[in-house]
């Protein structure tokens, strides 16, 4: 008899040979084409952006493991990019903007359709924790700035200078580097957000998604990552996702909503990543240089992870392990 942590074992073998490979689509194929949603949906799981998603699930499994909520979850496993200053896309250590200040962005959201997020906070090394207060203290949704760090400070969370020296560094040689004909475009640089969702062994969904934006942006400047909807999206009868890449093309297509949205449709999540790709790159007029990704997954435990151009990796966790995966891409 082949029980669910074999072919969960096979799943894992499978993806690591062929890249994406749909949850569902293993079941039917080792089930016989049996499709039952509820009782052999796969979960929990947890599923992150890029390389440093890795160690981010595994402080999201230990929450999930121990039956655990999604929302807790995702906050823990976002909290550990935000605390290594070896990743510098992210939260303390992440590569300042052009006035050398680190301002960062996050969200999150959970089954019960609740939201709260910080954009452009400066001094606290967990804006997604800020964010969580947010949405469990107030009956808001969005803090920006001076009045997101102060909210920060007066919930107890400690100020910290996160600019380090390796950013600072960066920053210099970037200054350096300037002429009279540079522009507004960013440079060439990956800008690795961390955007996780999860689900939990209750059935239930969150996600959640942090960043330091686009390296040497305009000061003031907020991608994404902090806008619900843009940068991360959960709809507890559909699915989540979540975005990485220029948060500029995300938002003028609310690139997670989309996702969940056509996942309400019927698309597995998979399709839906690709629709929503493909929509940035119509609203592009061709074919756009830059890099965006999303990862998806809906109620059933599918998931989806797709991105414009090579080189987008993502991070899946589940009863069967933890491995970083390299994703298909369009361009
Ligand atoms: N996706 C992150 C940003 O554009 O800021």
């Amino acid at each position: 008899m082949l029980t669910r942590r074999h072919f969960l074992k096979v799943s894992a073998a499978l993806g690591a040979i062929g890249g994406f490979l749909p949850a569902r689509s293993l079941l039917a194929g080792v089930l016989g084409g049996r499709s039952r949603p509820g009782a052999d949906s796969r979960r929990p799981l947890v599923i992150s952006t890029w390389k440093q998603g890795v160690a981010a699930n595994e402080a999201a499994w230990n929450v999930l493991s121990g039956g655990g909520s999604a929302l807790g979850a995702v906050e823990a496993g976002v909290m550990v990019p935000e605390a290594d200053p070896e990743i510098m896309s992210v939260g303390y250590g992440g590569l300042p903007d052009e006035e050398c200040r680190v301002t960062l962005d996050a969200c999150i959201m959970g089954p019960d359709g609740n939201a709260g997020s910080v954009a452009f906070v400066q001094g606290y090394k967990h804006p997604i924790s800020v964010a969580r207060k947010v949405m469990e203290e107030t009956d808001h949704v969005m803090i920006v700035g001076a009045g997101a760090a102060e909210f920060a400070r007066k919930h107890g969370f400690p100020k910290e200078e996160l600019l380090t020296e390796e950013a600072r560094k960066r920053w210099l040689e970037w200054k350096a580097s300037m002429s009279d004909r540079d522009d507004w475009l960013p440079p060439e640089e990956d800008h690795d957000t961390i955007g996780m969702v999860a689900l939990d062994g209750s059935g239930d969904l969150a996600g959640a998604c942090t960043t330091s934006g686009l390296a040497f942006k305009i000061h003031g400047r907020v991608g994404d990552s902090p806008i619900i909807g843009s940068g991360m999206y959960v709809d507890n009868e559909v699915g989540a996702a979540a975005a990485t890449g220029r948060g500029e093309a995300v938002i003028k297509t609310c690139g997670s909503f989309l996702v969940v949205e056509l996942m309400r449709q019927g698309l597995s999540p998979q399709k839906a990543c690709k629709k929503a790709l493909e929509r940035i790159i119509k609203k592009s007029g061709g074919r756009p240089e830059f890099q965006v990704a999303y990862i998806a997954v809906n109620r059933d435990g599918e998931i989806g992870a797709l991105s414009l151009q090579k080189g987008f990796q993502y991070a899946l966790g589940e009863e069967s392990g933890n491995r970083l995966m390299d994703s298909e891409y369009l361009l």
